[in-house]
């Protein structure tokens, strides 16, 4: 695998993304920080986030994960991560952001790199939530503290 694939995600306290199809919170510093991050990157995308925020992602250029690909998407459809694999490294694209939700970042946990992470100051309700991962498995690239969330840019280590 020649490709390289960044996570890119805000959750809070207990791992929370998600509530209602959208974000638990209403951070704009955040959210631009995630915009200005994904400009003109392939980001891989899960097919209901997609459907929710596919205008999140304008002027990027989206690799849809779905188990029924569809021939008239906005983007082109993969129905597993090796396919995905396969896609990049046979037209060189060099990195890939991973934007989510849930079960896309849980599909592409083992294939990470990196990681950027905002945790957010957020204890309320989720109905989708990032997947379990040890800090052991990572190195601090980076660390920056804003007002309710902070940023934490991690690198898998190489023995994982
Ligand atoms: N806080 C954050 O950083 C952040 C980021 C992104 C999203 N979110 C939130 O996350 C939520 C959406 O996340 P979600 O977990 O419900 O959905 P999702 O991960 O966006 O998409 C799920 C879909 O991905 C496809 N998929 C799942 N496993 C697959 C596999 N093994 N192979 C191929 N395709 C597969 C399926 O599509 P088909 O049904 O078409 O087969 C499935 O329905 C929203 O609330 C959104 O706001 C938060």
């Amino acid at each position: 695998m020649k490709v390289k694939f960044i996570a890119i995600a805000a959750h809070g306290k207990d791992r929370q993304i998600g509530l209602n199809g959208g974000l638990p919170w209403n951070l704009p510093d955040e959210y631009q920080h995630y915009k200005d991050t994904v400009r003109g990157q392939y980001v891989l995308v899960g097919r209901k986030n997609f459907e929710l925020h596919g205008s999140d992602v304008e002027g990027s250029m989206p690799l849809v994960l779905s188990r029924t690909p569809s021939e008239n998407s906005r983007a082109p459809v993969f129905g597993s991560m090796g396919a995905v694999v396969d896609y990049a490294d046979a037209i060189g694209i060099e990195k890939i952001y991973v934007i989510g939700g849930g079960e896309i970042y849980n599909l592409s946990l083992p294939y990470l790199s990196e990681f950027l992470c905002s945790v957010v100051d957020y204890e309320g309700p989720a109905d989708t939530y990032f997947p379990e991962y040890s800090f052991y498995e990572w190195e601090m690239v980076h660390s920056e503290v804003f007002d309710r969330w902070s940023l934490y840019h991690m690198r898998k280590r190489p023995d994982f």
